[in-house]
């Protein structure tokens, strides 16, 4: 490189450097370590490496670009943009080479590492590094007087064409290696693994020529209730479709602690189970392959977080020890995997798995996965993350430290064990509010976004109906219902007589609140029940009281914000939540929602091979606390049984709201019957 070479300066990565004229703009690229697309290693079929070249005056860089400062459009660029179309301005940077002094910038589908910026509420980005990425290359054509196989050729060009050292492939592969290989002319696209541990890269598939139909990863959030998965291509991060079961695990037992009864009173009851949710995750790739419009086989990677008795579940192993202390795990590792040895067949039969470490015995990988997806060891203040489903797992931390816990809420607040209670479907009452004065109520059902009480709500929830109460609707309905003094703080129901509406009816010998009543039209009577209220209460004690116990440990009262996350988490409204008490007291705007944040965890786990290894260090720094045999526990969860808490204050909601100081409860103060009713319990 003379000094007088013509000088080229990348954006937006500012680097630059001086090369001799009739240099390539890609070879530039890669000796300046800019980031720059390329499939095909510069022969000009792939057009990942597709740049724009600036003309005129760029002060900031003290260049002066003069238009025929890269060499001419050439015929390979030609025929690209006659068959597929370049966009204006663009040039292949494979193509194009340096004539004189250029400015030339990047654009970020032609960056490898490309930032897919997530959905949710923070601003965090995914750097595309997957563990499996494309590599086209031309493979040296047999030769009688110099033997090799083709393997062996396929090797070396991978490690002259692209410096990929060391090469390893299943038997399976072998035997289609031949075949691709003279179909392809002896130009082919292979599929490669290389994780955050591997030593070499794993050939998972190969195609003739060039493959140009991508190449896809599931993230999958396996719960206890439902399986959630996000279909990923593996090149631009993009989520190409989302899907979720029910887990079928369910007949077994509704909560993990009934499954692992399950295995231990029938003997084979734990591989009943594994089958079941192989089989489920089966139909569900499946599916969402189809629904995508993609073949299965293009799908080469899934990432798992689930809690660790679904982790021991999906992985064959009996989950007998998680049912009893000290809740051993038969391993907490993160762990590296063929696809094929979970029985995981509908995918490509050479696909790689992931399963994100546990942090212990009750705090599985879904909880490492929130911790990947939010970062508390990365924050400043102190905050409180609450990842709401059957379990709820709970993480407190800053940077100094970080403590997690999980806490058995059970499905209530996923609409289950609720008298109206269904899952977030069309039709579901998803938001309700109640006058505190006529204490009528309106609501909001999922697929319309009129209130019962706006014109026209009623013709465009014809095709739905009203069906019954989704999770977030139930934690509306009973925090409004305290707000307008039809449920005090013990979780008594006041009947019409106390309350002053019709809409307390009578129920056995407890009360419910009638919230629409369809029953003369031979539609649901939807109801929220003493029962219902119950069973919220007893959600919400274990969540807050699981938070307490890591406040505890921390030595703190309060904390600095909360996150709510799960799947269900973003549609939870933070004010009721507080007013419900499910989590402490915090001014509302330190309230946020993460969405599915450990769905998101995992999808950074399939993106980002580097955050494997960075999650496999945080877990063990992450402090778990044991809920199951903590005697605090039980005296928090006593104690947040009261709606919002019998002793801790809530300052800032108060600021907000009044909570109305009414009692239903005919001996006795509200705290205390609560408390007396839990024990009798
Ligand atoms: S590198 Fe493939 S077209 Fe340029």
């Amino acid at each position: 490189m003379a000094s007088q070479d013509p000088l080229v300066v990348f954006t937006p990565s500012g680097k630059r450097g001086r090369f001799p004229a009739g240099t390539p703009i890609l070879t530039a690229a890669r000796k300046l370590g800019v980031d720059l697309d390329s499939v095909c290693g510069g022969r000009g079929i792939c057009s990942k490496c597709q740049i724009t070249p600036g003309v005129g005056e760029f002060s900031k860089h003290g260049v002066t670009v003069a238009p025929d400062a890269l060499s001419e459009w050439n015929a390979v660029e030609g025929r690209y943009d006659q068959k597929r179309g370049l966009k204006p301005g663009r040039r292949l940077g494979c193509q194009a080479q340096v004539q004189s002094d250029v400015v030339i910038d990047v654009p970020p589908e032609s960056q490898v590492h490309k930032q897919v910026v997530r959905k949710a509420a923070s601003a965090r980005v995914i750097v595309m590094d997957p563990a499996t990425r494309l590599y086209f290359v031309e493979v040296e054509e047999p030769d009688m007087h110099e033997p090799t196989g083709d393997f062996e050729r396929l090797k070396r060009a991978l490690e002259k064409q692209w410096e990929v050292k060391g090469l390893r492939a299943d038997l399976s592969l072998m035997g289609k290696l031949q075949k691709v290989l003279r179909k392809g002319k002896w130009t082919v696209t292979v599929a490669l693994h290389r994780d955050h541990q591997a030593e070499k890269s794993t050939v998972i598939d190969i195609w003739p020529g060039l493959h140009e139909a991508g190449l896809y990863g599931l993230a999958i959030d396996l719960g206890s209730t439902t399986v959630a998965a996000h279909l990923t291509d593996l090149e631009t991060g993009e989520v190409k479709a989302s899907s979720g079961i029910m887990n079928p695990q369910i007949r077994f037992g509704e909560d993990l602690m009934s499954r692992v009864s399950y295995a231990m009173m029938n003997p084979g009851g734990e591989a009943e189970m594994t089958a079941a949710v192989r089989e489920a995750l089966n139909t569900l790739f499946e599916e969402i392959a189809r629904e995508a419009g993609i073949d299965p086989a293009l799908i080469v990677e899934t990432v798992f977080v689930c809690n660790p008795v679904m982790h021991h579940l999906l992985l064959g192993i009996d989950p007998v020890e998680l049912g009893q202390a000290p809740f051993a795990l038969a391993t907490s590792n993160a762990l590296r995997l063929d696809a094929k040895e979970l029985d995981l067949t509908a995918i490509n039969p050479r696909a790689k798995t992931y399963v994100l470490p546990c942090i212990a015995g009750h705090v599985g990988a879904d909880a490492a996965a929130v911790a990947l997806s939010e970062e508390p060891g990365k924050s400043e203040d102190l905050a409180l993350m609450v990842d709401v489903g059957t379990n709820a797992e709970i993480l407190l931390g800053d940077k100094s430290r970080v403590l997690a816990c999980s806490s058995p809420t059970g499905p209530a607040f996923e609409g289950a064990q609720i008298s109206s209670g269904q899952r977030a479907a069309p039709g579901a009452i998803e938001a309700i509010r109640i006058d505190p004065e006529t204490k009528e109520p309106r609501f909001r059902v999922i697929g319309c976004d009129l209130w019962s009480d706006e014109d026209g709500f009623t013709e465009a929830t014809a095709a739905t109906g009203i069906t019954g109460i989704c999770g977030s609707g139930i934690i509306e309905a009973v925090a409004e219902m305290r707000l307008a003094g039809l449920v005090d703080a013990s979780g008594l129901i006041g009947g019409a007589d106390k309350t002053g509406t019709e809409r307390s009816v009578p129920e056995g010998r407890t009360h419910a609140y009638l919230i629409h009543d369809a029953s003369a039209e031979g539609g649901p009577r939807i109801t929220v029940t003493q029962g219902d209220i119950r069973a919220i209460q007893l959600a919400k004690s274990a969540l807050y009281a699981g938070a307490r116990l890591l406040m505890d440990t921390r030595g703190v009262d309060k904390v600095d914000r909360v996150v709510l996350a799960g799947a269900f988490g973003a549609h939870i409204s933070p004010l009721h939540a507080m007013v419900l008490g499910m989590i402490p007291d915090v001014p509302l705007d330190k309230v946020t929602s993460a969405g599915n944040a450990a769905g998101t965890g995992a999808r950074i786990a399939l993106c980002n091979v580097a955050s494997r290894k960075e999650i496999e260090r945080v877990v063990r720094q992450i402090t778990k606390v044991e809920t199951a045999i903590e005697p605090k526990f039980q005296e928090h969860f006593v104690n947040a049984n009261a709606i919002p808490h019998a002793t801790d204050p809530f300052p800032e909601l108060l600021k907000l709201v009044t909570l109305p100081k009414v009692s239903f409860n005919t001996g006795g103060d509200e705290g205390d019957g609560g408390r007396r009713r839990r024990r009798r319990r």
